[in-house]
């Protein structure tokens, strides 16, 4: 067996760890190698890839991003035979299983792929947190510490000069990133793109707040959260590949808002990629090492047009139409929890 890894859509901490758990579990089988295409699906349509073995996949566990590089390239887009050229370059490389490892678009691609009859085991990846038919997904958890670590430094600043700070993270559709970093930093409002929020309303309960006897306050909100519809708007941004408007500004405006409507002096920081860099945490790289010797486990059985997911503590195979048929959003109950400590 040949196998073609790809590393797809945003990059992600833990990214590595399933490119080596991959190759890893891979070698202990007889005759099997490994080629890498560089930048996702870019590299499969250029025909560029990189061999992989024992020696090119050393010390990868705690290294953040990706060795092969990444895009957010769609073999479909426009409407484009996708496949013809994949098949081609496969044939080029030797390959006759693909692993790609990505969120809905780049395994949205596979199931095209794997519906044309090319043998394909996906590997969820999202810091958003927001892929079906997995619980979580390698790269969130790293991404919450980053965030709440960030929180709690704004917490000091925020209370020595009686400031209200507005911390943008990262969420496009689901706001788990948001939610769990604020439910562990202590925020007293949390925005995610689940719920439109009302900006008056927050804004009289930050008054409340601080007529209370606390002078600060800290709002975690999600790249994608909204407004209630007429009340204010935020920037458009250009759209990518798979038509993601690309988000940022949520922030600003909000800040801009409650300095507005309350009178207190507000300040934003926009976390942005510094939660995508880094070395991933203990629980992502174990994660992701689960999650690449399971979908290499599948290719070796010959299971494929499934993606490798988690089920409780459970490493399980799901078919990839259902990782990708819509995302996984916010579960209400852990919000309405997160709720109870807010302004
Ligand atoms: O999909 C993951 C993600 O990190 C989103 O949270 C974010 O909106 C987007 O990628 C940013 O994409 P880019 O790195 O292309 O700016």
């Amino acid at each position: 067996m040949r196998v073609g890894l790809l590393t797809g859509g945003g990059d992600c901490p833990g990214l590595n760890a399933v490119i080596r758990a991959v190759v890893r579990r891979g070698l202990r089988e007889e005759s099997t190698t490994f080629c890498g295409f560089r930048s996702g699906w870019a590299g499969v349509l250029a025909g560029e890839w990189v061999e992989l073995d024992r020696k090119s996949t050393s010390a990868l566990l705690p290294r953040g991003g990706t060795i092969l590089g990444t895009s957010r390239t769609n073999p479909f887009s426009n409407g484009a035979d996708g496949v013809t050229p994949v098949r081609e370059s496969m044939e080029k490389a030797g390959v006759n299983v693909l692993i790609p490892i990505g969120g809905d678009d780049t395994l949205g691609v596979a199931l095209k792929l794997h519906e044309a009859g090319i043998p394909v085991v996906g590997v969820p990846k999202t810091i958003d947190n927001d892929l079906g038919a997995t619980d979580f997904t390698f790269g969130f958890q790293t991404a919450v510490q980053i965030a709440t670590d960030a929180i709690d430094r704004l917490h000091t600043t925020a209370e020595s000069h009686n400031r209200v700070m507005v911390c943008e993270v990262m969420g496009r559709h689901a706001g788990w990133i948001a939610t769990y970093a604020g439910m562990a930093g202590g925020a007293d409002a949390i925005l995610v793109p689940e719920r439109a929020f009302d900006v008056d309303a927050l804004c009289e309960r930050l008054k409340v707040r601080h007529k209370s006897g606390w002078s600060f306050s800290i709002i975690v909100v999600a790249e994608g959260a909204t407004p209630i519809e007429g009340s204010f708007s935020t920037i458009a941004q250009d759209t990518d590949a798979f038509g993601h408007a690309r988000l940022g500004g949520i922030g600003d405006a909000l800040a801009q808002q409650i300095e507005e409507k309350t009178g207190f002096e507000t300040r934003v920081t926009v976390l942005g990629h510094v939660q995508r860099g880094g070395t991933p945490t203990a629980y992502d790289r174990v994660l992701a090492t689960r999650f690449g010797v399971a979908a290499m486990e599948a290719a070796i059985g010959g299971r494929f047009g499934v993606m490798v997911g988690l089920s409780g503590t459970d490493i399980v195979e799901v078919a990839l139409a259902d990782a990708v048929s819509s995302p996984k959003l916010l579960d209400p109950g852990l919000y309405e929890t997160a709720s109870v400590f807010f302004a």
